[in-house]
């Protein structure tokens, strides 16, 4: 888990530190075009906003980071993008594993391992789980190759596989059968760049997290953002279904 954090930045409360933040990062090809460069250009300067991002959610003592990578539609894009996109994550994950390994980062991927993931990038992806894999500080988990309904149906797949009946097919069940089980529901969705939708984010997870959007094109994302949307999270009333406390 988390160290507690000792004082926050921006009158944050740290007794309303959302437990699990996931982040839709959008926004990068505008970024380029509004520069005048290749859309790459904008995935590549994504980096360091993933990176201040991790930091500003250790600072705060955010436990569970999980960050839209590459989406299972993300594969409608030309060829060119998608291979650079394939090895921008590899590379950007052999350049900051030891570094996040270093700050207490266990790294994970959620999403189809299908047959479109070159292979090597699926092992970059296994060394770096591997490599974190003890580490409890924060639990990092990129969304690659990930759609909320492809894991939704994954998860009555393997129910179905085990011969589960469908009497016994409860929230439970289909919970148990995600990607990955221990994740705990977002408190916080932040979405950048100035769009309104889901796109097919943790469609399960998210039933009752609390969404923030950002203008901020992603590239252009720090830490600070980050803390605007805590600061709006901690401004909101969460009532499940029920009446206000
Ligand atoms: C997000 O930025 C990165 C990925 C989806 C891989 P975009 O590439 O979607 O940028 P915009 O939305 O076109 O500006
Ligand atoms: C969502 O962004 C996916 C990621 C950030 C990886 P998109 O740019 O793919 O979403 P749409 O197409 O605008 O809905
Ligand atoms: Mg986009």
């Amino acid at each position: 888990m988390a160290d507690p954090p000792v004082s926050l930045p921006a009158g944050l409360d740290p007794d309303r530190v959302p437990v699990h933040v996931a982040c839709v990062m959008d926004g990068n090809g505008r970024w380029a075009a509004q520069r005048g460069l290749p859309r790459t250009e904008g995935h590549g300067a994504g980096e360091a906003a993933l990176l201040d991002t991790v930091d500003g959610a250790l600072e705060i003592g955010i436990g569970w980071l999980t960050m839209f990578a590459f989406s299972t539609e993300n594969w409608r894009r030309p060829r060119d993008e998608v291979r650079y996109l394939m090895g921008f994550n590899e590379s950007l994950l052999v350049r900051r594993r030891d570094e996040l390994h270093d700050k207490g980062v266990r790294i994970r991927f959620a999403g189809r391992r299908d047959w479109r993931v070159p292979r090597r990038v699926l092992r970059r992806m296994d060394e770096s789980t591997e490599l974190t894999e003890g580490n409890r500080r924060m639990t990092l988990t990129m969304a690659f190759n990930y759609g909320g309904r492809a894991e939704i149906v994954d998860a009555v797949r393997a129910l179905v596989a085990q011969g589960v009946s469908a009497k016994h097919i409860d929230e439970r069940a289909i919970r148990s059968h995600l990607y990955f089980p221990d994740l705990p529901d977002p408190d916080l969705v932040i979405r950048t760049s100035g769009e309104y939708r889901i796109s097919n984010f943790l469609l399960w997870q998210l039933a009752y997290s609390e969404l923030v959007f950002s203008d901020a094109l992603w590239p252009d994302f720090r830490r600070r953002d980050l803390f605007a949307a805590v600061a709006e999270y901690q401004s909101r009333e969460r009532r499940y279904g029920g009446l206000r406390r």
